[in-house]
Parts: C-alpha cells; sequence; structure tokens
C-alpha cells in the first residue's frame, strides 16, 4: 500500500521565533500551543487522554458514537478538513460514516507530522476507500492551502476535541475568521466544545490524579521543546506544573518555584523568572452553546445543526456559511 500525500504548507514554522518571544514577553509569558507537539508532547497528549480523570476524549467519543451518522449526513461533503487532528481516532467514526454515504477525502492539518502520518496510515487500514491528505503545518497555513487542494469543491472545516478553547479570545476570533476566509458559501464549519462547568471539575480534569504524571510532563516538556530548540536554558527541577480554573477557562501554569534567569540565545533574549511567577502554557476555554453560536455567526456562518449533550458536557456544531466573510 503506498502511503497517504502529505504536503508541507507552512515552511519552517518550528522555529517562528518572532511569535514565540512575543509570548514570552507578555505580562505572564506564555509558550504558544503548538510547542508543546513536538513527537514527545504528541504522544504525552496521548497519554493524557487515557487518564481516567480527563473526561473530554471519551464525552467526545460517546457524542460521535450516538451522531456520526447524523452529523455526517449533514455534513453533505466529499472533503472534510480538521484543524488539530492529532491521532484522528475519535473522526475515525465521523469519517466511516461519511464513507458509507460518498467515497471521502480527509485532510487533516497538523504540525505533529509524526501525528499526521501514523493516523494517516491506521486511518487508510482501518477505512478502505478513504483517501487522506495531510496538511503539514499551522492551521492558517492549512486553510490557506485548501483550495489548491479542493477546488471549488464543496468542504466542510472541522475544529474537534474542543481545540478550539486552546486560544484566547482575540487568537479565536482570528482563526474562526480565517475558517470563514477559507469557506465558500455553502461550505461547513463543524466544531465540538467541551461545556462549561464547575471549576473544581474542571481542575480535576486539567490536573494528574495520585499516581499519574501525564499532564506534569506534557506542560514541562513544553520547556524541553524550547532548551532543545532555541538553546533555552530552562531548568525544569524549576517548575511545578499545576492548572487552574479562571471563570471558564482552565489555564495550564509552570509555577517558577525559585527565582530563575534563563536565556534563549537562539532569539537573543533574556527572561527573568522571579519565584511564585509563572509561564503560562495553554488555556482551554469552556463555552455555553450560546457562546459558541455569539463568537462564530459574526464571521457569516449560520448554526445549522448541534448535538449538544448535557450529561455528557459535550457539543457539537455545525455552522453554514452564507455570505463573503467580514
Ligand atoms: C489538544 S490536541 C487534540 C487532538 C485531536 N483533535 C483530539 O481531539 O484528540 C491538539 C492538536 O492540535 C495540534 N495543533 C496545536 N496547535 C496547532 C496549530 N497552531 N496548528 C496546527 N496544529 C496544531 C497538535 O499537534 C495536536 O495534534
Amino acid at each position: 500500500m503506498s502511503a497517504s500525500p502529505l504536503t508541507q504548507v507552512d515552511q519552517d514554522f518550528w522555529n517562528d521565533g518572532a511569535l514565540l518571544e512575543a509570548c514570552l514577553r507578555e505580562p505572564v509569558p506564555r509558550i504558544p500551543p503548538h510547542f508543546g507537539y513536538d513527537a514527545l508532547g504528541s504522544e504525552l497528549f496521548e497519554a493524557i487522554t487515557a487518564l481516567p480523570t480527563y473526561t473530554l476524549t471519551r464525552a467526545e467519543r460517546g457524542l460521535l458514537e450516538r451522531c456520526a451518522a447524523d452529523i455526517a449526513a449533514r455534513m453533505d461533503t466529499a472533503h472534510l478538513v480538521e484543524l488539530g487532528s492529532g491521532s484522528a481516532r475519535k473522526t475515525r467514526l465521523l469519517l466511516a460514516e461519511c464513507l458509507r454515504l460518498r467515497p471521502t477525502t480527509y485532510l487533516p492539518v497538523d504540525v505533529s507530522r509524526e501525528m499526521l502520518e501514523g493516523s494517516a496510515a491506521d486511518l487508510v487500514a482501518a477505512l478502505p476507500g478513504l483517501s487522506v491528505h495531510g496538511l503539514w503545518g499551522r492551521y492558517e497555513a492549512g486553510l490557506a492551502a485548501l483550495r489548491d487542494l479542493v477546488g471549488g469543491d464543496p468542504v466542510v472545516v472541522a475544529f474537534l476535541g474542543s481545540n478550539i478553547g486552546n486560544t484566547t479570545p482575540a487568537e479565536r476570533a482570528a482563526l474562526i475568521g480565517a475558517v470563514a476566509a477559507a469557506l465558500e458559501p455553502g461550505d461547513g464549519f463543524l466544531v465540538s466544545v467541551d461545556l462549561v462547568k464547575p471549576a473544581a471539575d474542571m481542575e480535576r480534569c486539567y490536573n494528574d490524579p495520585p499516581g499519574h504524571d501525564a499532564f506534569r510532563r506534557f506542560r514541562l516538556n513544553h520547556l524541553t521543546h524550547l532548551n532543545e530548540r532555541f538553546g533555552a536554558d530552562f531548568r525544569l527541577d524549576r517548575f511545578e506544573p499545576r492548572a487552574h480554573a479562571v471563570g471558564p477557562v482552565v489555564e495550564g501554569h509552570l509555577h517558577v518555584a525559585e527565582d530563575h534567569r534563563v536565556t534563549l540565545p537562539a532569539l537573543d533574549l533574556r527572561l527573568d523568572l522571579p519565584a511564585g511567577s509563572t509561564v503560562n502554557v495553554g488555556f482551554s476555554a469552556k463555552f455555553r452553546p450560546d457562546v459558541v453560536a455569539a463568537e462564530v455567526t459574526p464571521h457569516g456562518l449560520v448554526p445549522e445543526a448541534e448535538w449538544v449533550d448535557p450529561g455528557l458536557a459535550y457539543g457539537i456544531f455545525l455552522f453554514r456559511r452564507v455570505r463573503q466573510a467580514r
């Protein structure tokens, strides 16, 4: 069997020091989320999804097991693009239903080449007849490359796994705007989100339960990645990973245990991190269904269908592009 095609859509994005420097210079220094997904980080994220307290993956899987046939029928497309596809294990449920209805091409977009290659091999083995074309790079680059690959055919762009919550509100508005700009009238946007729940439940979900260390290793790996890529000298033993809820957002932080001066020679940057300060390694925003619609509809996308399970505290929403993006 020949390997599925993979196109690099984003040149040298791992070395985008300008973005990293801007985020590290914010009042609370921040590492942009995609730096968490080098090969090891991608594996560690998979370990997180298996934690007994990490409810999202099982909630989305449960909802898809019930609703994938209906979603596939409503999507009505031969081209499914997924932003931040990761292992695509849950997406497989949806793709299987798409394939029952029509020949289907899946275009996953991800910064993790290892995940794109591994998931493509798994998918074509599991779903005979499925075409997979991986787009290696960041979301915006995948969206920009889309039309060259699908021409004028209708597409649905999916953002599953509540990935859309791994953004600041401004980043999210820009990203939804980029999705809308890539869509033609009639195209769809399928987005799934974890619903808002009590702060204690959200914090339990984003911290390691006793006897596990997947979150700890995933968060510290951001520093290892920067040490390797930018010649930084973060000392991992000076940081304590912990997540806490701030309103509807869970923030993952590395708490600085004692004063730490860090240099990133490749960026000619020095960071002074006093004891008690933190480095942010990720937002996970939670949503009410009306908030999802309020954030998406200003971009010329109208709600078409939704599959919301209050018991699972999870929702999947389909929007349709009706007019020019603003
Ligand atoms: C939280 S994981 C979710 C994976 C999968 N959607 C799931 O539900 O299991 C986020 C995924 O998005 C990818 N990712 C993160 N930031 C990205 C970016 N800016 N552009 C492209 N991919 C990104 C990561 O490599 C990772 O595979």
